[in-house]
């Protein structure tokens, strides 16, 4: 038996850190996806991820996961995205004793573009089929919310719901995903900075941060909200410059939150200079990745972008979770 499920990246245009926080979100799913392939093995679990020379094997008693590559090798990466394959497995009640897990990743990991969300939602799709288990999509985006708590710590359902859902989303922890329909296009160019973020630390010293001065980090979170709410207005109603606008002021509110750093200022501000609306961190933030929104400049966009780092555009996948 073999099967295999993928899901997509994700791109936050406004209101990573404050979603935490109960405050709306927008987010875009990216055409670059994770698929994941599960077929019978012989004992315990091997995972192989060809793109990042992983190769593992999870022990189906204890669950510890046993890196087949070199150390120096293993080292180069952050050993949690195994966990989150671990853990997605054990979710759904996976017998983890004979089973390879092979995942095709086109996302770049800790870029702040939702590797982690995509990886785990499309184990959990895969894992559904293999063990024939009848899942809807509200389960598998809750299940996925589940795991990525269980790994990294505090985290909003707002990357597994994108990941699960698709398209371009308006998002509130008490209302769930809202797909909004643009009136405009939404040329987009991921700048990467090749360090990657760590999602749970980050979120981390943001909750430190606004326990130790509430008056100034709770204001700045409202604000965050109204950003938000008047970026899916104009959204709606195709007004470019101001979307433009308002990610430039979201960029220096997630600054002020600490999660901002020199290499992604360098390429938030080199974005602007070659001709970018908008410019901003996207994620977690502390390393990954910044967006720039570019309509009629994405070639001069891009090309600023290269000179200095890694850069790609990227495109909205209607498509969600697939299986
Ligand atoms: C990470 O992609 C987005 C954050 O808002 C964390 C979360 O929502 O879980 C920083």
């Amino acid at each position: 038996m073999k099967v295999s499920a993928s899901a997509p990246g994700k791109a936050i245009l406004f209101g990573e850190h404050s979603v935490v926080y109960g405050k709306p979100a927008i987010a875009v799913a990216v055409d670059k996806r994770a698929r994941v392939t599960i077929k019978e093995g012989t004992n315990n679990t091997e995972v192989k991820i060809p793109q990042l020379d992983i190769e593992a094997v999870i022990d189906a008693e204890s669950r510890r996961v046993t890196w087949m590559n070199s150390p120096q090798e293993a080292g180069k990466f952050d050993t949690g995205i195994l966990e989150y394959i671990q853990v997605a497995l054990s979710q759904l009640g996976t017998p983890l004793d004979g089973l390879k897990v092979e995942v095709d990743l086109e996302i770049p990991i800790g870029a702040g573009l939702g590797s982690s969300a995509a990886i785990t939602v499309a184990t959990l799709a895969a894992a559904a089929r293999y063990t024939q288990q009848e899942v809807s999509l509200e389960a598998l985006a809750h299940t996925a919310h589940q795991v990525e708590l269980q790994v990294q710590g505090a985290a909003s359902p707002l990357d597994t719901t994108v990941s699960t859902q698709g398209g371009f989303i308006y998002f509130t922890q008490e209302k769930g995903a809202m797909k909004i329909k643009p009136a405009l296009e939404m040329p987009l160019v991921v700048g990467y900075t090749s360090k990657p973020g760590n999602t749970g630390v980050l979120v981390e010293g943001v909750r430190k941060l606004r326990e130790t001065q509430p008056t100034i980090v709770n204001p700045i979170l409202d604000i965050m909200e109204d950003l938000a709410n008047q970026a899916r207005k104009s959204i709606i109603q195709g007004e470019e410059k101001e979307v433009g606008e308002l990610m430039n002021i979201n960029q220096g509110l997630l600054d002020a939150l600490g999660v901002n750093t020199e290499e992604l200022s360098c390429l938030v501000y080199r974005a602007r200079h070659a001709g970018a609306l908008g410019s901003k961190l996207t994620g977690a933030g502390g390393g990954g990745s910044i967006i720039a929104y570019c309509p009629g400049k994405t070639r001069e966009v891009l090309e600023e972008l290269e000179s200095i780092e890694n850069a790609f555009p990227v495109g909205i996948s209607s498509q969600g979770v697939t299986w």
